[in-house]
């Protein structure tokens, strides 16, 4: 996607020296544009497990590219071992993460220790090209249901979508899940407005969704989180669209807290509620995600602290609660594939069940 007409990856090589890993800072956005050059396995840790990139395609990304890094450092088989576990360990919902790795062990194991750098950056290239086209894929698929909403509008007013997090395209290697369909229509000339959660306690969506869609000139309203459900009694809301982090071979869906609250209001609505994802995001392993998938606790002081820019333009933190009080931070939940209209895939559009992702991923 596009920075001020720049083209973007989210993730990319240093062009001069080949080898270092670019990110965005996206702890700083939306006050600032700041670009990090990673040359460590370690500082490739901290900045996922710090939030400096995010999203569950782009920590798999960056973490295979953090694998590479490791490997130039030691090829050895304890090195890919040990460096491979360290960089699964730094976040636990998002399965991508897991996934990416499996898949460089897969192609590295193998591999003469002598050739394992330039096959470790192949396949950190391949993986970051491979999520790019999928979620390509995706933008068409779901503009298709947008442009059957469309359908049912009267001239002039406006397709409302919500959304909650952040599953754009810096959460992602390029155009993002949930926010894909979203560039596609208004590209094409849709009228969409989107309702953008703030999703506190992070705030990716007042952050980093509203930068994103901002910066493609899509109209959009933040809300507080709570907002949601009053808009879709009064039938603000036409569609639900949300990215994921795990996803089960029966259809429930682990997403940034809150997820599931939209989840039931939309129900209770009869608006349907969309879950845009790769196929990188299925766990086929789980099948009950309220039991099964773990969820990330993360610390109470980004409960109990916020972010923003004050009067002056310095960017400060703030505390919002009594001294003494105590916060949980439970960083995801789940919403039961019951409450979910359907999924949008690389491959299609299915129904949230076990058999509707058996018909889009046969060969599993
Ligand atoms: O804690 P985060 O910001 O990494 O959580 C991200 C989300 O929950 C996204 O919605 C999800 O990863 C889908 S990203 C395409």
């Amino acid at each position: 996607m596009k920075i001020n007409g720049t083209p973007y990856r989210s993730v990319w090589l240093n062009e001069k020296d080949g080898w270092s890993v670019h990110i965005f800072d996206q702890t700083r956005l939306p006050f600032s544009l700041d670009i990090l050059r990673l040359t460590t396995p370690q500082a490739v840790a901290h900045a996922i497990c710090t939030m400096q990139v995010r999203g569950a395609p782009l920590i798999g990304a960056v973490a295979a590219y953090g694998l590479a890094l490791a490997l130039r450092e030691d090829a050895s088989d304890t090195s890919l071992e040990n460096q491979a576990s360290m960089l699964a360990a730094t976040r636990p919902t998002a399965i991508n993460l897991r996934w990416a790795i499996e898949r460089m062990l897969t192609r590295l194991r193998p591999t003469p220790p002598a050739q394992r750098v330039a096959a470790a950056y192949e396949e950190a290239g391949r993986i970051c090209d491979e999520d790019a086209a999928q979620n390509e894929a995706i933008g068409h698929y779901g503009l298709a249901l947008i442009r059957e909403i469309a359908k049912t509008k009267k001239a002039g007013s406006p397709i409302n979508l919500l959304t909650h997090c952040n599953a754009g395209w810096i959460a992602t290697v390029d155009w993002g899940t949930a926010l894909a369909p979203i560039y596609m229509a208004h590209d094409e000339g849709l009228n969409v407005h989107v309702w953008v959660d703030e999703t506190r306690p992070r705030n990716q969506g007042a952050a980093l969704t509203a930068w994103e869609l901002g910066s493609h000139g899509v109209p959009h309203t933040v809300i507080v989180d709570n907002a949601g459900g009053h808009l879709m009694q009064h039938g603000q809301v036409d569609m639900v669209i949300v990215g994921t982090d795990r996803v089960t071979r029966t259809g429930d869906v682990a997403n940034k807290i809150g997820t599931y609250l939209k989840a039931l209001a939309a129900h209770d609505n009869a608006i349907p509620f969309w879950v845009a994802l790769p196929s990188t995001t299925i766990d086929w392993t789980v099948a009950d995600g309220v039991q099964e998938i773990p969820i990330e606790e993360r610390a109470a002081s980004e409960v109990t602290h916020v972010s923003g820019k004050t009067a002056e333009g310095s960017v400060a933190r703030v505390q919002i609660t009594p001294d003494g009080s105590s916060a949980a931070n439970p960083a995801f939940d789940v919403t039961p594939a019951r409450l979910v209209t359907g999924l949008i895939t690389e491959r299609g559009t299915c129904p949230a069940t076990a058999q509707g992702l058996r018909s889009l991923f046969p060969e599993i």
